[in-house]
């Protein structure tokens, strides 16, 4: 890891979850974050957790990731704040209780916007600044989710897990195209099991969350 201290690190999602303790894991590392959300009184809060004694600074970006112009927004400020980029960590992503034959079509949407086209896009401008700024090291990390490793057998996530079956259709596609190109810039997709965060809670609210987690502690 300590090739990476005093480095331009993106986390999308940096609010909450997985995204927030990966953001932090990286400040603690002297890493010079750039965290986004929309919530951004919970990324600003990373700041006071961090370890005594750290370099890392945190920039923290408003971004609405179903809004394309908030992401180039975000890689211009990025362009014009540090002039580089060597990591970017797409953590952001939600499930909605939308099945497939009765699901709303705007919950659809919102997934695709936000699992897909946003990884899509940050990927995209991430790989490009890197290249524009001469990183041929840097790495694309894609929280992904062992829901797109098989099908979940519960209706209310089946679009999400498409969401993530094209997370991992992607990596492999980013990572022939780097291949091509010659370049030495990494993409990895983390599938992660359950995890307690808000994702459930925001799927199903807090009694839901709480009786998927109840039984899974020992
Ligand atoms: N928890 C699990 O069991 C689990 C398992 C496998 C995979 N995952 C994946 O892990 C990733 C992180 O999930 P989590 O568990 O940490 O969930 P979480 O606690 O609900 O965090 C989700 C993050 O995504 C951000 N986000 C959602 N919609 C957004 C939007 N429109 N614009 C910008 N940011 C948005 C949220 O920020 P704001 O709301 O502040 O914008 C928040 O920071 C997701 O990709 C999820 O699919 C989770």
């Amino acid at each position: 890891m300590e090739r990476w201290a005093g480095r331009v690190a993106l986390v999308t999602g940096a609010s909450s979850g997985i995204g927030a303790a990966i953001a932090l894991a990286l400040l603690n590392r002297d890493m010079k974050v750039v965290g986004c959300a929309r919530n951004v009184d919970n990324v600003q809060a990373l700041s006071s957790k961090m370890r005594e004694g750290s370099k890392g600074s945190l920039t923290v970006v408003h971004c609405d990731l179903r809004n394309h112009d908030d992401i180039t927004s975000m890689f211009e400020q990025i362009r014009s704040e540090f002039g580089i980029l060597h990591l970017c960590v797409n953590a952001a992503g939600l499930s909605k209780d939308a099945p497939l034959l009765s699901g709303d079509t705007d919950s659809w949407k919102e997934m695709l916007d936000v699992n897909v086209l946003a990884v899509s896009i940050c990927t995209r401008e991430a790989v490009t600044l890197m290249r524009d700024s001469g990183v041929d090291d840097g790495h694309i990390f894609n929280v992904c989710s062992m829901a797109g490793h098989r099908p979940l057998n519960n209706k209310m996530n089946s679009f999400y897990g498409a969401t993530k079956y094209a997370v991992r259709a992607l990596t492999e596609g980013v990572r022939a195209e780097l291949r091509g190109l010659k370049s030495h810039i990494r993409v990895t997709e983390i599938s992660p099991g359950l995890v307690e965060t808000e994702f459930f809670v925001r799927l199903g609210g807090e009694q839901f969350s709480q009786k998927i987690f109840k039984n899974l502690k020992v």
